[in-house]
């Protein structure tokens, strides 16, 4: 019997990975919207977090041993369009490194399930 490789396989596995969180952090903190959040963040730390999660989401056998994404995010205010864009660049960064459609599809998925853990909508302010 065969079983089809994972898209973790299929991509090239961790250091593909690595390679797209790298870029994405790159672009996310250049960007002049995105950047503010990230200002007293632990860049290396997020980003070993954010390397285990996405190899565990596409099927590698890495354990994600970040903190519970509601937790992480809480009290950032991370509004619906910002979350739209950081998503954007993720899956243009994985879509020109060559994955396929079916696996970008998962990670859209993935994406969309997670967004109401990540997202604040503004607290409005009483009077
Ligand atoms: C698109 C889906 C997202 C995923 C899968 C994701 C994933 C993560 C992960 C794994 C961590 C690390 C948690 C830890 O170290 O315990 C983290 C932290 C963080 N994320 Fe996200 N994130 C997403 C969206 C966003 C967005 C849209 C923003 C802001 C625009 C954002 C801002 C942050 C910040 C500032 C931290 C650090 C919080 C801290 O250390 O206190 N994230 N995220």
């Amino acid at each position: 019997m065969t079983t089809s490789p994972s898209y973790y396989d299929q991509i090239g596995g961790a250091p593909v990975v690595r390679d797209v969180v790298d870029r994405f952090y790159t672009l996310v903190l250049a960007d002049g919207d995105l950047a503010p959040y990230f200002t007293d963040v632990n860049i290396p730390q997020l980003k070993r977090h954010m390397v285990m999660l996405l190899c565990s989401v596409l099927g590698g056998s890495e354990t994600y041993e970040g903190r519970d994404l509601g937790a992480a995010h809480a009290g950032l205010g991370i509004t619906a369009q910002h979350y739209a864009k950081v998503g954007d660049i993720l899956l243009t960064l994985l879509r020109d490194g060559g994955v396929g459609d079916e696996i970008l599809q998962h990670v859209a998925l993935t994406l969309s399930t997670v967004q109401s853990s990540i997202v604040a909508e503004p607290v409005e302010a009483a009077d």
